[in-house]
């Protein structure tokens, strides 16, 4: 896996808590949940059709697209509808009272090749 670094995203008080950020990082969407404990980074986009997750419902876990229901668990970026989708999951560390994020994502085994599906 290349060395890449983590790049400064936006201060944590930017990212309302159990709310969300994108950010766009070198190119890459990105977007920062802010859980009860902790930061998360994830795709910036829903894997359906692209909707930015900022935008999207936030309900404990669980980030809910609202074009067409398409769901996710925040805490592993894995998919509940559908549950063969994930997303993209990025290191996101804070230092003072900044996040920075490593834009490359973390290499996920179970990820499903959507490619060859005409949506
Ligand atoms: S774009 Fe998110 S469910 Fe369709």
């Amino acid at each position: 896996m290349p060395e890449v670094d983590f790049v400064y995203a936006c201060e944590a008080s930017d990212v309302p808590e159990n709310g969300a950020l994108n950010v766009n990082l070198d190119g890459v969407e990105i977007t920062i949940f802010h859980t009860p404990d902790r930061f998360l980074a994830r795709s910036g986009v829903c894997k359906h059709n692209g909707f930015k997750l900022e935008l999207c419902d936030i309900t404990g876990d669980t980030v809910t697209c609202p074009l067409h229901g398409w769901k996710y668990r925040i805490s592993t970026g894995k998919g509940v509808k559908p549950a063969w989708t994930v997303l993209e999951t990025y290191p996101v560390v804070m230092r003072a009272d900044q996040l920075w994020v490593q834009p490359l994502a973390e290499k996920q085994d179970d990820e499903f090749d959507t490619s060859a599906f005409d949506w």
